[in-house]
């Protein structure tokens, strides 16, 4: 398969940015990029270029009012540091994160790799992030309206067994920041991070980060939805089981999905044996199987956010199709720029 831009998503400037951020290696192009990204002075001219054709289209999911349904993906912002130049490019919701309670490097570098033939990524960051007091401050000082999702997870240090202390003290200092918050149980690069997803431990988890839900939605007067982020690379068994145990808790509902542990959908690719998550376009029909098991078991109060492989305006929409009530892109945004994010609003109205 070889890479190409949709006709609809071309863009002069945005293949003159990409083709530097190109030539550099993943992770300083990401820091080039956002560096120019956050200035004033940019992000108004890009919000002004980019802005949907149309009316806005606010939608209520979970009881929150969305702008529109077309949001970032959790792991481009990790500590909130770009919300603002994000907001301008027209995503009706930022999902920051994922944050740990302390610090921590993450992974050794290199940890990202990019696939430009199949139009995806590999990473293994590891959570690298400034901790959660960080984020909170940036959370605080943001202007932008949209809605902001935070996503928390557990530091590599802490054992598996103590991972709740680490869910339940993130919750507890996001809280009063976050529009909505998710539990992130699926990275495939924080050591058995995904049994957190099954069983017994997922009921303890859930069980001691809704007891401090519940106390914190007293505490502050507003009951702000909680998710949890779950791996494509679960049979229908285990969903089924997922959602048994999911389903005793007052969750608002589910983002399907965060990144595989797949590789032969880029087989024979020279970097496609880096240990890691697969994401971007090769992973999109695996990613909307995935959804479609979960939307067909899921009990209907809950709320799902589609996420995986959306490359196109009509890929976002299949992902209503689909049942889900909102959808995120990541690595389509690295590929194409914020026109995918414009005519993705546009084709989710
Ligand atoms: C470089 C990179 C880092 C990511 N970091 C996180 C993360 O910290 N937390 C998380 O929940 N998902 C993370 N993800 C997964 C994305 O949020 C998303 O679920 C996944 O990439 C599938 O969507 P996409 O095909 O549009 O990228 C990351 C993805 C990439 C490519």
């Amino acid at each position: 398969m070889s890479y190409q831009t949709h006709p609809a998503l071309k863009d002069p400037l945005y293949a003159a940015i990409r083709k530097i951020a190109f030539s550099k290696e993943p992770e300083a192009a990401h820091d080039w990029a956002f560096n120019w990204f956050s200035k004033p002075w940019v992000s108004s001219l890009l919000s002004k270029r980019y802005a949907a054709a149309g009316n806005p289209s606010a939608t209520t999911v979970a009881g929150l009012s969305f702008p529109n349904r077309i949001g970032l993906a959790a792991g481009l912002d990790k500590n909130g540091d770009y919300i603002n130049a994000l907001g301008a490019l027209g995503f009706g919701f930022i999902e920051v994160g994922t944050v740990t309670p302390k610090p921590q490097a993450g992974n050794d570098k290199p940890r990202m790799f990019r696939l430009t033939e199949h139009g995806a990524l590999i990473n293994r960051m590891g959570f690298n992030n400034l901790g959660v007091d960080h984020l909170v401050k940036n959370a605080e000082q943001r202007q932008w309206q949209g809605v902001l999702g935070i996503n928390i997870g557990k530091n590599a240090a802490t054992p598996l067994e103590n991972a709740h202390d680490d869910y339940v003290n993130c919750l507890e200092r996001v809280y009063p920041v976050a529009d909505y918050v998710t539990v992130n149980i699926s990275s495939p690069n924080t050591k058995d991070l995904r049994q957190l997803q099954h069983g017994d431990a997922l009921a303890a988890l859930l069980d001691a980060v809704m007891t401090t839900h519940t106390k914190l939605a007293t505490q502050h007067g507003a009951n702000k939805p909680l998710f949890v982020k779950i791996a494509p690379d679960m049979s229908d068994d285990d969903i089924t089981q997922f959602i048994q145990v999911a389903n005793q808790y007052p969750i608002s509902g589910v983002i399907v999905s965060n990144t595989t542990a797949r590789r032969d959908l880029v087989e024979g690719h020279p970097l496609a044996m880096e240990a890691g998550g697969l994401s971007g376009e090769v992973m999109r029909d695996f990613a909307n199987e995935r959804l479609q098991s979960v939307q067909s078991k899921a009990p209907n109060n809950w709320a799902l956010i589609g996420a995986g492989g959306v490359s196109s305006g009509d890929d976002a929409k299949t992902k209503l199709t689909l049942g889900a009530d909102l959808v995120q892109i990541y690595t389509g945004f690295i590929y194409h720029g914020p026109r995918l994010i414009q005519r993705s609003i546009e084709q989710t109205r």
